[in-house]
């Protein structure tokens, strides 16, 4: 008989979490607005609002944080990261900053202009509002096939390389850089090919732009490419990802995904001169340009995790962890964004509830109702998340409606994904009972999902 397959690794420590019940959560929900960020996490029972910062860190991390060096300028735990980041990603200059929507902060002061236009595949919230804010434009060339859950592809996080020439054709001039979300949040965390990355090199080329990727999920992308894509299943996870990078001019990273650090993030590029112009931000935004807001001890785990996180073995207990909670779905019959990503699931809320308006919310609807069902919270990427166009302020309404649920790594076992999977169930099967949606009470002039206040539509 064929061996099961188990975790690669084992558990040396462990942090209790509570169930609550059905009447308490309905007193926290109201309390919370109906926003689950609004929620403290101790009425939380399984969380899946993010896989950002919320990983397990290893022995060997926790081992490296007792030796990070707190100087202010030239830390050995800098040094550490920077060998890490020149030996795995393949550059040169690096800055570190706190975290990843920083990265954008100070690359993009340096890069974007008033009216630029910033193509790529579907930009994340943090990135576009840092384009918006400088009153420029994301583009996004995400190919069509992303819009369909039920169709199987595997690179869906792809760049559509006719939108993207199209676009270039018409405003390269108003274009500073074309950005590559990898793997691509908002899609689903579906990932990008190695064939699409060198094609959209060879567009960057032709039209002489500069290619930046946000890396936030790199090795999962990587471990993907690996399985997926022709050519590649005998290369490592570190040889892919030297590949990867070498597509590209500069990466922002938010190391609190696939680098498997609690907070932190970094620029990486390739050009002394870029560079230079960063650190004058850098400096006034994040901090001296070799600590760049984290401590000596975080850079240290930082440069482990990078290590750690592009091993094989890792990678294939946590994509086949998400994967898993997918099977139990599709015994269900419950509609998510197929095949699986590589962080989360994506649950789609336009076919579990079509009846509620989507002018109410469709997806929160349906994050509020799991959370009643059993403490599990997810995220909205929905109409709340898209917000209002920043110049008609009118509602934006995304091709997709989802329900994502984010798996921290390392973090939570099969069984939690089957509480998960079963409450999910339960809401799905009484999914005609559910005809209202919610409604705004409150909203910030951006990124309003976080802050939002909502209740119950009339
Ligand atoms: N880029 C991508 C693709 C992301 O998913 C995120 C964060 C960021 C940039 C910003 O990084 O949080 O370190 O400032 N995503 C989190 C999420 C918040 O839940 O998907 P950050």
């Amino acid at each position: 008989m064929e061996l099961p397959f188990a975790e690669s690794y084992k558990i040396k420590m462990v942090e209790p979490i509570r169930r609550s019940t059905r009447q308490e959560r309905e007193q926290w929900i109201k309390e919370a607005k109906y926003n689950l960020f609004n929620l403290p996490s101790n009425q939380v029972y399984i969380d899946l609002l993010t896989d950002s910062g919320t990983g397990a860190m290893s022995d060997r991390q926790w081992s490296a944080i007792m030796l990070g060096d707190e100087s202010y300028a030239g830390a050995s735990s800098y040094f550490n990261l920077k060998n890490a980041i020149r030996n795995i990603l393949g550059f040169d200059y690096i800055m570190p900053t706190h975290q990843g929507r920083a990265a954008e902060n100070v690359l993009f002061s340096v890069l974007v202009k008033e009216g630029d236009y910033i193509p790529g595949n579907s930009h994340f919230d943090t990135t576009k509002g840092h384009i918006e804010f400088r009153r420029a434009h994301a583009v996004d060339c995400t190919i069509d096939e992303a819009a369909d859950t039920e169709l199987i592809h595997p690179f869906k996080g792809n760049v559509d390389p006719q939108k993207l020439d199209n676009f270039l054709k018409e405003h390269s001039q108003r274009v500073p850089f074309v950005i590559v979300t990898i793997t691509n949040n908002t899609a689903g965390g579906q990932p990008v090919s190695m064939k699409n990355l060198r094609e959209v090199r060879e567009i960057c080329n032709r039209y002489g732009k500069l290619l930046v990727f946000d890396s936030a999920r790199f090795a999962e992308n990587a471990y993907f490419i690996k399985t997926r894509e022709e050519g590649y299943a005998h290369k490592s996870i570190k040889e892919i990802v030297r590949e990867m990078f070498s597509y590209a001019d500069a990466m922002t990273m938010s190391s609190k995904k696939d680098a498997i650090v609690n907070i932190g993030g970094f620029i990486a590029m390739r050009d002394q001169e870029l560079w230079r112009q960063c650190s004058k931000f850098n400096i006034m935004f994040e901090g001296y340009v070799t600590y760049g807001g984290m401590s000596g001890r975080d850079m240290n785990a930082l440069a482990v995790g990078l290590d750690e996180g592009t091993e094989f073995d890792y990678l294939e207990t946590r994509i086949k962890q998400v994967e898993y909670l997918g099977n139990r779905l599709d015994e269900f019959g419950i509609p998510y964004q197929k095949p699986a990503g590589g962080h989360a699931i994506f649950v789609d809320a336009n076919k579990v509830l079509p009846n509620i308006p989507r002018e109410q919310f469709r997806a929160q609807t349906l994050a509020i109702e799991l959370y009643l069902e059993a403490g599990v919270r997810g995220v909205e990427i929905g109409t709340l998340l898209a917000d209002r166009d920043p110049e008609t302020r009118e509602n934006r309404y995304p091709k997709l409606e989802l329900l994502r649920l984010a798996i921290p790594r390392r973090t939570y076992t099969n069984n939690h994904m089957d509480v998960v999977a079963v409450a999910l169930k339960n809401v799905y099967d009484r999914r005609n009972q559910i005809t209202k949606g919610l409604e705004i009470v409150w909203e910030a002039p951006i990124m309003r999902h976080f802050t939002v206040e909502l209740k119950p539509a009339e």
